[in-house]
């Protein structure tokens, strides 16, 4: 069972983190994150048992799901194919030497809510999914770099994992129109990991992991903005809030050296007339919320059921707890207590706002933290459900209840 009650709070409370090897969620940051890898020997041993490869295949055959299959010597060398798959795919390929990888699978299985909830020591906001890779023996995506912090964790199988130096654009690579492969990586690091196994790996880290055995492997992977597209959002929030209406403005104007110069004191007096626009702190959450809460995939709609009040009182007494909608993004403003998801502001009554925190503590919502919710938390509960942002589950396993 993945589920371990407590785990958001022994990360906030900066806890020893067994799935971390014992380290502390700080000490990780300071010497981890984002500088070198980390192995930890059975850090999630319930992995081993969650998914079946079968069930895993099933989704790389499903529309709508985002898949991959590398083949490395298929038609090509390192052939990839992208998804959804006929179920017939798998039996006409080779008996090793391939994956299948598919993105998102938290977003289809309720466990990995569960599993996400132990990275609770770094923001939602900057997570992307977990991917799960299945792997024939010998099957790999080639060495390769990601640009993203990933933590690899092993389910069942073994898999072989090398590590490499830190690339970069310069980084010789093995021609291909859409891998990037990395021609040559000299090897600083070699393990076999098996079930519930952990590999921290950093952004720019090479590395290449080869199924032992028939494996599959979950991705915990990590998203960072560009700060070109932050940018582009704080301008447009900026210009919207200012229009047209400041114009440039020197009452302290000197006499210029040239009359034909376009001076420094000038550059100097827009930039600083720029940086008091941009100096506004609230400015940044305005422009922020909006871009950092869309969805992954911006056209997902979620599906709920009608529920009322009494519907979820009776879901509450058979012990189920409600998970947020794992394919949302949930981001909230504690400054303005604001709830925004999916890209818009969420509606949430004042009474309801108050019980915010304690409602989006995890990703999972046990039943029993919502037995004094006044009437005005369950009624929005229950049309939260019916809009499908909230989903009933099993209080035990998370299987969708
Ligand atoms: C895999 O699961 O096969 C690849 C994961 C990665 O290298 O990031
Ligand atoms: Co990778």
């Amino acid at each position: 069972m993945l589920l371990t009650p407590g785990v958001v709070d022994q990360c906030l409370a900066d806890e020893p983190l067994p799935w971390l090897g014992g380290l502390r969620a700080s000490e990780f940051l300071r010497d981890y994150w984002q500088k070198k890898p980390l192995l930890v020997r059975n850090a999630f041993p319930a992995l081993g048992e969650l998914l079946e490869p079968q069930e895993l295949l099933e989704l790389a055959e499903t529309d709508d799901i985002e898949s991959r299959l590398i083949i490395e010597a298929g038609k090509e060398p390192w052939e990839l194919r992208q998804g959804p798959f006929h179920e017939t795919t798998w039996r006409k390929l080779p008996k090793t030497g391939w994956t299948a990888l598919v993105q998102a699978v938290d977003h289809y299985l309720p466990p990995l809510a569960d599993l996400l909830d132990h990275f609770s020591f770094m923001p939602e906001w900057r997570i992307d999914d977990v991917m799960v890779s299945y792997a024939v023996p010998g099957g790999s995506v080639g060495a390769h770099y990601d640009q993203y912090d990933v933590f690899l964790i092993q389910g069942p199988g073994q898999r072989r994992w090398q590590l490499g130096d830190i690339c970069d654009e310069q980084t010789p690579r093995i021609a291909h129109a859409r891998l990037k492969l990395i021609a040559d990586m000299p090897v600083r690091f070699d393990e076999v990991l098996g079930p519930g196994d952990l590999l921290y790996v950093p952004p720019g880290l090479a590395h290449h992991g080869v199924a032992v055995d028939e494996c599959l492997t979950y991705s915990v992977g990590f998203r960072a903005p560009p700060l070109s597209h932050l940018l582009e959002q704080v301008i447009d929030q900026v210009l919207e809030q200012h229009g047209t209406r400041t114009l440039f403005a020197d009452p302290g104007r000197s006499v210029p050296t040239h009359p034909a110069a376009l001076q420094a004191d000038d550059l100097a007096s827009v930039q600083s007339l720029l940086l008091q626009w941009l100096a506004d702190p609230a400015l940044y959450a305005r422009a922020l919320a909006p871009y950092l809460s869309e969805a992954k995939y911006p056209d997902y709609e979620p599906e709920g059921e009608d529920c009322e009040r009494d519907d979820l009182l009776a879901a509450l007494d058979d012990g189920l707890d409600l998970l947020r909608d794992p394919a949302s993004r949930w981001l909230w403003l504690p400054d303005s207590q604001t709830l925004w998801r999916n890209g818009e502001v969420v509606d949430v009554p004042a009474e309801v706002g108050a019980w915010l925190p304690r409602l989006l503590h995890g990703r999972r919502l046990p039943g029993a933290a919502l037995r004094e919710a006044p009437p005005a938390v369950l009624d929005w509960l229950a049309d939260e459900i019916s809009a499908g942002f909230w989903l009933p589950v099993d209080g035990s396993d998370g299987e969708a209840g």
